[in-house]
């Protein structure tokens, strides 16, 4: 029998382990919290409230060793080309000093370069840098803007803008406040053939054109693993910030597309991001399984995705600064986990990356939380948040905003019966608690860590390949093909489209 054929026998008797209430779970279990609340690197994972029991995490422990779990795990680790799709390593550890020897040098090289650039910025060797503008889409965004917007609210280093859409008013309302003359623009793009990004870049460089910039190529970063498609784009070579192809783009806020973090935090905090999540590199390689933040968070999702037919997850931050984590969470887990064959090809049934969905408390509390109280889809949802306020305002805001994130999650578990059905909740809905002590660079580290961690496991207990995403392809080239205008016909309903919004000529 294959790991594949024995793991299919697991999930039934995992689905029937996990049937009892939360509420029974903690009579039953009077040992629950100190298994389910793991606690390091200045975070504390509590899992208890979900319907994960003993023998389920045993079955579990079962199921990552039919599939070989250990294995996989060393080769992301050991630089083997676990991106079976396109035969590459996934070394956004390395990034962190964990990995292959020759790509944790080759990391380490790469920053060293970008740590010089920095201190040539910095020294004002490309003049007086005021702005930055990064251009840049998906992973060469979503990890920069989500580092500039949670570390470096108090930071008057330089002014960031980062602008991603093709959408010209994304790029209009960036430049707004920016002085062409001090502004720096930063190209990020992996492949540096990302049409959106090429041409924000070109009309960025317009803007500064048309404002009498002498040399507007001289204000000109790379952050690419291609560095000779950034040379041909006119980029002198001298201030390309290479990265190594096998660090996947939404995995690559530790290379250099962290570059806009590194300059804006300064270079300490980019050293203690990396340092954070190499300490949750080092949890996940060691702790055992039943104790590993990031794997038990992954038998939490394949449970209520496989077993449970949850098709979401909800992410709420309970703090203004992580305001942008669902969304970088979204590519993470969506476009790394959505697919529907395994990684030697073979069609998976049922569901497989959960739609992550969410927003901030205390707002959502407001908008959407009726659906998760009294709704009849079940969504499990995650709190982030963090004890420390971030702001000096009166504490009573950061009580008020820490009791309700609280109270949201034990209003979940506990429901409350009512004689009129319209007002009674069902209660025994699932939820899990990331509590950070503080939020600084190295706790954000090991936090983006976890969950990249938390993403490997559960494809590798599926099967899948995490580190591939063709299903982005065919739009961009049917994208083309329109723009290109070359003849090519599609349905009724596009061709209407085309020709009363674009014209015959697209
Ligand atoms: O289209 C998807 C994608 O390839 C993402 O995986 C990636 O993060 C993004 O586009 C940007 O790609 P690049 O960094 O090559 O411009």
């Amino acid at each position: 029998m294959t790991g594949n054929e024995q793991a299919a026998g697991v999930w039934d008797r995992i689905a029937a382990a996990g049937s009892r209430s939360l509420t029974d779970l903690f009579t039953a279990e009077p040992d629950r919290l100190s298994r389910m609340v793991l606690e390091f690197a200045g975070l504390r994972f509590d899992w208890s409230k979900t319907h994960l029991d003993a023998a389920a995490i045993e079955l579990f422990c079962t199921l990552a060793a039919d599939m070989d779990f250990s294995a996989a795990r060393n080769a992301l680790f050991a630089g083997d080309p676990v991106n079976v799709s396109e035969g590459r390593a996934a070394e956004h550890g390395a990034e962190r000093g964990q990995g292959s020897p020759d790509a944790v040098a080759r990391a380490g090289a790469a920053h060293e370069r970008m740590r010089a650039l920095i201190d040539a910025i910095e020294a004002d060797a490309l003049g007086p840098v005021r702005h930055i503008l990064h251009i840049g889409i998906g992973g060469s965004a979503l990890g920069p803007e989500l580092l500039v917007d949670a570390l470096g609210r108090d930071s008057d280093r330089y002014d960031v803008a980062i602008v991603s859409n093709v959408d010209g008013a994304a790029l209009l309302q960036a430049l707004a406040g920016f002085d062409p003359q001090a502004t720096l623009i930063v190209v990020a793009s992996k492949t540096f053939s990302t049409a959106e990004t090429l041409l924000n870049a070109r009309s960025a460089l317009a803007w500064m054109e048309a404002a009498g910039v002498d040399d507007p190529y001289g204000q000109l970063i790379a952050l690419t693993a291609a560095p000779d498609k950034a040379i041909e784009f006119g980029i002198d070579e001298t201030r390309i910030l290479p990265f190594s192809e096998s660090v996947g783009g939404r995995y690559s806020l530790w290379s250099t597309i962290g570059f806009p973090a590194a300059l804006a935090l300064g270079w300490d905090a980019f050293a203690a991001l990396l340092k954070g999540a190499g300490a949750m590199d080092r949890h996940f390689r060691l702790a055992p399984l039943s104790a590993n933040a990031p794997v038990l968070a992954a038998f939490a999702d394949l449970y209520y995705a496989r077993a449970r037919g949850a098709e979401t997850r909800a992410v709420f931050a309970y703090d203004e600064r992580l305001r942008l984590l669902p969304s970088y969470l979204q590519q993470l887990e969506m476009e790394s986990n959505g697919k529907s064959v395994t990684a030697l090809g073979v069609p998976i049934a049922g569901p497989t990356a959960p739609i992550v969905w969410g927003g901030v408390g205390t707002d959502a509390q407001h908008a959407v939380f009726q659906l998760l109280h009294q709704g009849s889809h079940l969504v499990p949802v995650e709190f982030i948040a963090v004890v420390e306020p971030g702001h000096t305002l009166d504490p009573e805001h950061h009580r008020q905003l820490l009791i309700n994130c609280f109270a949201q999650g034990a209003a979940l578990m506990a429901g409350r019966g009512a004689d009129d059905p319209a007002r009674a909740y069902a209660g025994d809905r699932p939820s899990s608690t990331i509590l950070l002590e503080r939020l600084d660079a190295a706790t954000l580290g090991a936090l983006l860590a976890f969950y990249e961690h938390r993403t490997f496991t559960f494809a590798a207990l599926l099967g899948l390949n995490p580190f591939d995403q063709f299903g982005v392809e065919l739009g961009k080239s049917i994208a083309r093909d329109i723009a290109e205008g070359e003849g090519a016909r599609f349905d009724a309903s596009t061709e209407a489209l085309m020709a009363r919004a674009l014209g015959s000529g697209a």
